[in-house]
């Protein structure tokens, strides 16, 4: 194995907060153990991204996938907690040598925002329950923590740029030029579509649009803008499962 797969296989492992411990399973645990093993793994714990590391491993793939074929183009994750999925992503270009694509960090920094109780509602009860609440705190964590996380993996630099708001009123006028790789993680149907419908005319050809919560069906409708994207835009590219809740395609 060459230097450059064992740092990120060494990367992915550490901030997923995996080289000593396993990584909370949904399909081996309950419910109610799922729900506690993840609070103790990444809530309270130290990991710095919730991705499985079959996401992670698929992220790793879509870009390095990119930059061998030379699809031209960004890098843009649309809700990022404590970033470690877009510091991988640094992280990959910086492996690869790829100086001429920017990593776009987008998030409100102060967690997710309130469903409509009328349209959303599955998600408005998800939004205002005790868990999310008082426990995950709608996954909020600052500009300041985040960018203290790239710092600390020397990964903090020119080829990073922070999109702060909520997507409706950052990504419109985002000056991003094109993207190879769109990476949606902001759970809720409104943050999907907000970031599709601004994001997506962006991505080259041969690019990835990866949907972390597609499958998730239980507290978002997610999957919901996305069919409806697909549908009112006639996207026929084939969805791909990375695992119970992500997929993804690639733009023919
Ligand atoms: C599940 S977390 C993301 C996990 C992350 N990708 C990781 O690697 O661990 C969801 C994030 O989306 C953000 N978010 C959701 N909807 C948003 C919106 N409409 N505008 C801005 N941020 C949003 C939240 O602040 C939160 O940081």
């Amino acid at each position: 194995m060459d230097a450059k797969a064992l740092y990120l296989d060494l990367l992915a492992k550490s901030l997923t907060n995996t080289l000593f411990v396993n990584e909370p399973d949904s399909d081996q645990e309950s419910q109610a153990q799922f729900v506690k093993s993840f609070i103790e793994h990444y809530i309270s714990g130290s990991a710095i991204t919730m991705l499985p590391m079959a996401r992670i491993e698929n992220l790793r793939n879509c870009i390095i996938n990119t930059i061998e074929r030379s699809v031209p183009g960004d890098l843009i994750e649309t809700g990022v907690w404590r970033g470690g999925a877009t510091i991988f992503m640094r992280a990959i270009l910086k492996a690869y040598e790829v100086s001429d694509k920017i990593v776009w960090v987008a998030d409100s920094f102060e967690g997710l925002p309130e469903p409509d109780a009328e349209l959303n509602p599955i998600e408005h009860k998800a939004y205002s329950g005790p868990v999310m609440t008082k426990v995950y705190k709608h996954f909020a964590v600052g500009l300041e923590e985040v960018k203290r996380n790239f710092a600390a993996y020397g990964l903090l630099d020119d080829q990073v740029r922070f999109l702060k708001g909520w997507f409706k009123d950052t990504l419109p006028n985002a000056p991003i030029k094109s993207l190879s790789v769109i990476r949606l993680d902001g759970d809720f149907y409104e943050s999907t579509l907000d970031s599709l419908n601004n994001l997506y005319p962006k991505l080259s050809r041969g690019g990835y649009v990866i949907i972390d919560d597609y499958g998730e069906e239980s507290w978002t409708e997610c999957k919901r803008a996305v069919e409806e994207f697909r549908s009112k835009h006639a996207v026929k590219d084939e969805l791909f499962k990375v695992d119970s809740n992500c997929y993804y395609w690639q733009r023919a």
